[in-house]
């Protein structure tokens, strides 16, 4: 789809969409339609009570000499802020699609009173690109109608100039978004560990990010028995990507922000082996890398002033004749030893190791990782939020902030030091499982921090928000990749220079 930017005129056929400010009624344009109408579309308005709310849509058949004329609410002027608008895009370009439209105009219908300098017009069409992803690489037979026919958007603005150069910069962001809910959605089959890393690869050098692969041989050197236990019974290799972006080479402070993300590229549980039903879910148990993957992506795309790091565990956990098993002890990097009661808790293993590494390599400001971790946080928090649990209430407080300003929601969780006696053990240092069934989440937490020394660090569990099982106005259902535009937000405010 081509988004285009012009100064706000009515074309001279074809489709437009005029955004509408609540209770605020036509813009002089939606006028002019309305009258050459003979006034079809107040009467449209009144009939189905249109008044401009934030979700409300109206589309008018063949008034004046267009083909239709959608009417979509933009809520209250004085609450209307980027995500209102991005959401309004996002409803503009499902109900286009749905009418099967080709191409459209849309025009920010604003009243007479609105400041000159009021310009939505590159979030709304930010809102349409986001919608507009589709995985549909392996349909090999699609209906005509199964296919979306809209392949232009023109969007008015007072200053299109700067309508397009704002749009550019959040393309950049889009576009690592798409990378990620690419990877998110793949089959395990298609993406392993060693094609994961090669996704990566290719996608950020070519971006000016420095890649690193290391297989097997290596992490063994470097002591990961964690991670690499995980991978034991599987037929493919076990991978550590780390990617470098050096955005901000002249800042005093050298120390990156850093990213840390599972990539278990297929979850069956292991010899704890999960049942059948809903297992191809663990495709995507690799969301939290795919998000790290995407952000460095984003930050790379746009330019961000920062240095940041992303280090992504890739491994699949598979139960065969070489797979760890129950009651196995295995010696993380750190040297600490791990008594792995259960194969399926398999994420904060992996994670372990790769925290380590990052906090032992990078001696990071500030750490985040990512991860599918938990069931339980599906329990707790539903598809609304993600968990956030952090040793850094400063820390908290930002990703907090970037969680409201973007829309992936956080909501912070306990991580205190009662949970952290429920992963002691006798055989060994610590146990991946507590004993009982309570607070899941926080286990995993507890367990992951032993690994972080004393980093400023933050663990995202995204287990309920990296998979959609319906559509929303810019996110369709499906992979999400939730926390890209969370943590390019959590860097733009808070980390650039
Ligand atoms: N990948 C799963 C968590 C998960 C479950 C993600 C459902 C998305 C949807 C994770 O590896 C896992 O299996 N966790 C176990 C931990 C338990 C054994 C302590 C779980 O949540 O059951
Ligand atoms: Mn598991
Ligand atoms: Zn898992």
């Amino acid at each position: 789809m081509e988004i285009n930017f012009v100064k706000p005129a009515l074309p001279g056929n074809g489709t437009i969409v005029l955004a509408i400010f609540e209770e605020r009624g036509l813009g002089e344009l939606g006028q002019t339609v309305d009258k050459a109408s003979g006034g079809q579309l107040t009467r449209a308005m009144t009939a189905a009570g249109f008044s401009g709310k934030s979700d409300e849509t109206l589309m008018i058949q063949a008034p004046a000499w267009f083909d239709r004329v959608l009417l979509i609410g933009m809520g209250k002027l004085d609450l209307v802020k980027p995500m209102v608008a991005e959401a309004a895009g996002g409803g503009i370009y499902a109900q286009l699609v749905s009418a099967k439209a080709t191409s459209a105009t849309v025009i920010p219908d604003t009243p007479k009173d609105v400041p000159a300098g009021f310009n939505f017009a590159a979030d709304i069409a930010m809102g349409a690109l986001l919608r507009s992803y589709r995985f549909d690489k392996y349909r090999t037979v699609q209906k005509p109608g199964q296919k979306p026919v809209l392949t232009e958007l023109t969007i008015a603005a007072v200053h299109p100039n700067a309508a397009r150069s704002g749009f550019n910069r959040a393309k950049a962001v889009a576009e690592a978004v798409f990378f990620t809910r690419d990877l998110v959605s793949e089959p395990a089959n298609i993406l392993y560990p060693e094609s994961f890393a090669e996704r990566v690869r290719e996608r950020l050098t070519g971006l000016g990010v420095t890649v690193e692969v290391l297989g097997e041989a290596k992490l063994a050197k470097l002591g990961m028995g964690a991670l690499l236990g995980v991978g034991q019974g599987s037929e493919r290799e076990t991978q550590l990507v780390v990617m470098s972006y050096n955005g901000a080479p002249k800042v005093k402070n050298k120390r990156p922000v850093a990213f840390v993300g599972k990539g278990v590229t297929f979850d069956t549980g292991g010899i704890s082996l999960k049942p059948g039903a809903g297992m191809e879910d663990m495709k995507w148990d690799m969301a939290g890398a795919g998000a790290v993957a995407g952000l460095i992506a984003a930050l790379a795309g746009r330019k961000a002033k920062v240095n940041a790091v992303g280090v992504i565990a890739l491994v699949e956990n598979m139960p065969d004749g070489k797979a760890q098993r129950p009651g196995d002890i295995v010696k993380s990097m750190s040297g600490q030893t791990i008594e792995v009661l259960n194969t399926d808790a398999e994420g904060r293993l992996a994670l372990a190791d790769a925290l380590w590494y990052t906090v032992d390599r990078f001696k990071p400001q500030a750490m985040v990782d990512l991860a599918t971790l938990t069931g339980a946080v599906i329990i707790a928090l539903g598809s609304e939020f993600a968990a956030v649990f952090a040793n850094d209430d400063g820390l908290a407080n930002q990703l907090l902030a970037a969680g409201t300003e973007t829309g992936e929601k956080l909501w912070r969780l306990p991580m205190v030091d009662s949970y952290d006696k429920q992963i002691d053990t006798d055989a060994a240092d610590m146990k991946n499982i507590s004993d009982g069934r309570g607070a899941g989440s926080a286990i995993g937490a507890v367990f992951l921090k032993r690994f972080v020394k004393d980093t400023k660090w933050a663990h995202l569990d995204i287990a309920g928000v990296a998979w959609s099982k319906k559509d929303s106005a810019t996110v369709p259902k499906g992979a999400t990749a939730f926390g890209v535009r969370l943590l390019d937000r959590f860097v733009a405010d808070s980390f650039e220079h």
